[in-house]
Parts: C-alpha cells; sequence; structure tokens
C-alpha cells in the first residue's frame, strides 16, 4: 500500500478526483466500484464538475456500488443508489443500464447477490475500486470479523456503524445490508482507499501497520499489489506510531 498525506480533506478530494479522471480518460469504458459516505462526496463534486464542462465522459463508463441498506428503495432518500444519483450520476452522462447497483428491497438476498457477482464478471471485473473506511475499520460494509474469501451478500452491521451511519443520516439506518465481500473488493485491479477525519486515525493505524487481521477489515489491503491510500492530517495522525486501538473499539 502507498500512503499519500494531505493537509486537507480538499487537496486529497482533488488528487482523488486526477486518479478516477485519468482512469476514464484512459480508458472510457472502465469499470469503476464506487463507495458512499461522506469521504468520497469531493470526489463525486470533482468528477460531475469535470462531466458539467465536458473534460471526461462517462458515457461508456460502468459502475458497481459497494452496498445498499437491506429494505431500503433506490427511491428512499436513505438508500445508496438514492445517495448516488443525487452526488454523481445525475450530473454525468453515464448510460443508466450501464450503473449496477445491489437491490436493498431483493426478497431473495442470495439470488441478488449472485446476479451482482455475475454482473461484475460479466463485465470484465472493476478496474478501479474506491473505498471509503469505517472507523472500526470496515470497507464496504464489511464488519469486523468479515472473512477474507467473503463473496457479496447480506451481513447485520454493527452498533457502532448503525449509530454512527444514523447520525450522520440524521434518521435511524437499517441494520442490515448487501454489501460486497472483501474477496470481491480484492478481485479489483486497482484501489483507492480515502480516509479523513481524526476519527479514522486509530483504524488507518491498524489497517497500515498492524498484522492483516479479520479484526481490522482494511488490514487486507496490505495483500493487494496496487492499493493507494489517500488520507488527510488528521486521519494519518496515528500511522506509524505504534499505537494500536483495537481493543478500544470492540
Ligand atoms: C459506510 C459505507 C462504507 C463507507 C463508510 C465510511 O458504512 N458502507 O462504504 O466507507 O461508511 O463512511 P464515511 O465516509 O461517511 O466516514
Amino acid at each position: 500500500m502507498k500512503l499519500h498525506v494531505f493537509e486537507t480533506y480538499r487537496e486529497l478530494s482533488l488528487r482523488a478526483v486526477s486518479i478516477v479522471a485519468g482512469q476514464v480518460l484512459r480508458k472510457p469504458d472502465s469499470v469503476l466500484g464506487l463507495a458512499t459516505g461522506a469521504t468520497p462526496v469531493g470526489l463525486y463534486e470533482g468528477l460531475a464538475e469535470l462531466c458539467r464542462r465536458a473534460l471526461i465522459s462517462f458515457a461508456q463508463i460502468r459502475t458497481f456500488n459497494l452496498d445498499e441498506y437491506v429494505g431500503l428503495s433506490k427511491h428512499d432518500p436513505q438508500s445508496y443508489a438514492h445517495f448516488m444519483q443525487e452526488h454523481l450520476f445525475r450530473h454525468t452522462d453515464i448510460d443508466p443500464d450501464n450503473v449496477h447497483l445491489l437491490d436493498g428491497t431483493t426478497r431473495d438476498a442470495r439470488n441478488e447477490c449472485e446476479r451482482y457477482e455475475a454482473a461484475i464478471e460479466q463485465a470484465g471485473g472493476i478496474d478501479l475500486q474506491v473505498l471509503g473506511m469505517g472507523r472500526n475499520g470496515h470497507i464496504g460494509f464489511n464488519e469486523p470479523g468479515s472473512p477474507f474469501g467473503g463473496r457479496t451478500r447480506k451481513v447485520r452491521l454493527s452498533e457502532d456503524t448503525v449509530a454512527r451511519n444514523s447520525a450522520w443520516a440524521g434518521t435511524s439506518v437499517p441494520r442490515e445490508s448487501l454489501s460486497m465481500g472483501l474477496r470481491t473488493i480484492m478481485n479489483a485491479r486497482e484501489i483507492v482507499l480515502l480516509v479523513s477525519g481524526k476519527d479514522k486515525a486509530p483504524a488507518l493505524a491498524d489497517a497500515l501497520g498492524g498484522p492483516v487481521v479479520p479484526d481490522v477489515p482494511a488490514s487486507i489491503l496490505q495483500l493487494h499489489p496496487a492499493v493507494s491510500v489517500f488520507a488527510d492530517r488528521a486521519s494519518a495522525s496515528l500511522v506509524g506510531s505504534g499505537e494500536r486501538a483495537l481493543s478500544a473499539r470492540r
């Protein structure tokens, strides 16, 4: 993993924009893996601006989102489908047929997750996966303890994640989600992990410098050959300090 530390969230976001825009320019039909949450908002704003100015085009781009809450339809304002529409897709020229999202309203989660895995494979795999990270080290919705070999599946969220995401959403969020698994994520050819804020500092220190263990899901990224970590100064403040916060987070 290569760590890049930026003074501010804005600088981090601008660098992320250039990585993703570069991928889109080099391979206009790229398959992008996309994340939700507060962290990639600056990235999506930047990409939307480049699309508005016709400097890049999403016309042939294909996307797969990491996860979706169980029970929420794409019209629900709390759904990740709605988030993506508002923050990115509606500002681009992407073909709606090329947007892939997990259906949180499915009655057959197993079938929906298998369908998703097959669609990723059929698209030729993910070229560039954008990730955020939870403050307990989760990526996608792979909470501590998730199997390294896990594929897309239904998962139960930790209390900490539900509390944090509910606070951010301003309303309570579901306790279950469908999420790409760690193995699905690790299959991406390239990964960019975006991390911002002091509350992520313990998890980032563990993910980068601690052992590769299921208790810190993001630590699996140490085993991937092409991961860039873009962190702001606050989130990177404990990297290399030797401090570990695993026990504090359990
Ligand atoms: C959610 C998402 C993750 C995201 C994480 C961090 O739980 N499932 O994909 O990375 O939260 O969110 P934020 O960027 O808001 O801190």
